[in-house]
């Protein structure tokens, strides 16, 4: 199955330099993704909301190697040579050299920079993985002359998710799924793909406002977090899970049923911090903030009726989901009563979009 992309395209074109730009946004899971099976298959699957504002900005300067084999590259962040990325992107490149043949032929300079806040609690894998392979992709695409075709995003998606599996839904929007279940034939294990469901009038204009309780680094890493769902006590009824909130989302999302989107959503957040809770060893991500600013929507979905809920992600900070036809009140709320709980009152005001494009 991995194979699925191994036959290259041969190189048309000689080109000695060229410059590449893309950009990608980040991605916020409705159903979370939290376990693995080798080769960055995910162990159930998954389906997200592609952000707007929270995203990667990436440009790539190739350059022909004289002599070869002497594939090399260096990253610069927000300006600045960058030595700490670098063992990152060279396992990424090892993994899918066999997949894009350029990266033993051509040194690349790597530029790339975030538009949230370094060190925001918000990852940047996603984003990063997603901009870094689609300027790869199109590098690829003028050697081969081919044009971005749906084969093209598959194979974009398909690297992303080699970097970082989340990565991997962060190509398009609004909504992408990933892994192969039963609701919906079209999923893949392999990348990416937007839903064959119709998706209802009131998901299409989703708002997020991220609020950034804890901007510290995380103390157990995704990765790690993966690894401990191998011994899970839990593993195969949270997996089970999973797919069953796939089929339950799907009818939501057809329907516009707001009020089992919000039950499913954060059902999903609150059991993936459970699986953290119960790994073994365990660990807790959440911060008490993080919990007074949950019970406080409750409140005032209560009080108000107002369709607005919370998700999670591997971290304290809270996504705030709202359709846009509420966001004023929602906004007045959250001003009102959630900002002090955030780190020196940040957060990032964030709505559903289309996904990653290239620049040039
Ligand atoms: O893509 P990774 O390995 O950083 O894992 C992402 C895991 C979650 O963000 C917690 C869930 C998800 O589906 O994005």
């Amino acid at each position: 199955m991995e194979d699925f992309f191994l036959t290259n395209k041969p190189y048309l074109t000689a080109i000695d330099k060229a410059s590449v730009e893309a950009e990608a946004p980040s991605n916020i899971a409705l159903v979370k993704y939290w376990g693995k099976k080798p080769n960055q298959i995910p162990a159930n699957p998954s389906v997200s909301f592609t952000l707007s504002n929270a995203k990667t900005r990436t440009r790539i300067d190739f350059e022909k190697c004289k002599s070869q084999p002497q594939a090399s590259f260096e990253v610069y962040f927000e300006g600045k040579r960058n030595q700490a990325f670098k063992p990152k992107i060279a396992q990424f490149f090892e993994r899918i050299q066999k997949h894009l043949p350029l990266l033993s032929q051509y040194h690349l300079d790597i530029f790339t920079e975030n538009t949230f806040p370094h060190s925001s609690g918000i990852a940047s894998s996603a984003s990063g993985m997603a901009a870094l392979s689609l300027c790869l992709c199109d590098f690829e695409r003028r050697l081969t002359q081919t044009d971005p075709d749906v084969e093209f995003w598959k194979k974009v998606s398909f690297l992303a998710r080699l970097g970082s599996g989340s990565a991997c839904r962060s190509l398009k929007g609004p909504v992408v799924l990933w892994g192969a279940n039963q609701a919906d034939d079209n999923a893949s294990d392999l990348y990416g793909t937007l839903p064959s469901f119709p998706i209802h009038q009131i998901f299409q204009d989703f708002q997020d406002t991220i609020l950034l309780i804890d901007k510290g680094e995380k103390k157990v890493s995704s990765s790690v977090g993966h690894g401990l769902m191998h011994a899970h006590p839990f593993a195969n009824q949270r997996f089970a899970q999973a797919h069953q909130h796939l089929h339950q989302i799907k009818e939501a999302f057809s329907a516009g049923n707001i009020e089992d989107f919000i039950r499913i959503v954060e059902s999903e957040a609150l059991s993936l911090h459970a699986m953290m809770m119960t790994s073994e060893p365990y660990f807790l991500l959440m911060k008490p903030e993080t919990l007074k600013v949950i019970e406080k929507i409750w409140l005032f979905r209560a009080q108000t009726n107002i369709p607005v809920c919370f998700t999670l992600d591997a971290g304290a900070n809270v996504h705030v989901l709202y359709p846009n036809q509420v966001a004023e009140k929602v906004r007045e709320f959250i001003q009102s009563s959630l900002l002090m709980h955030c780190e020196n009152n940040q957060f990032i005001d964030d709505f559903i979009g289309e996904g990653a494009k290239i620049i040039s």
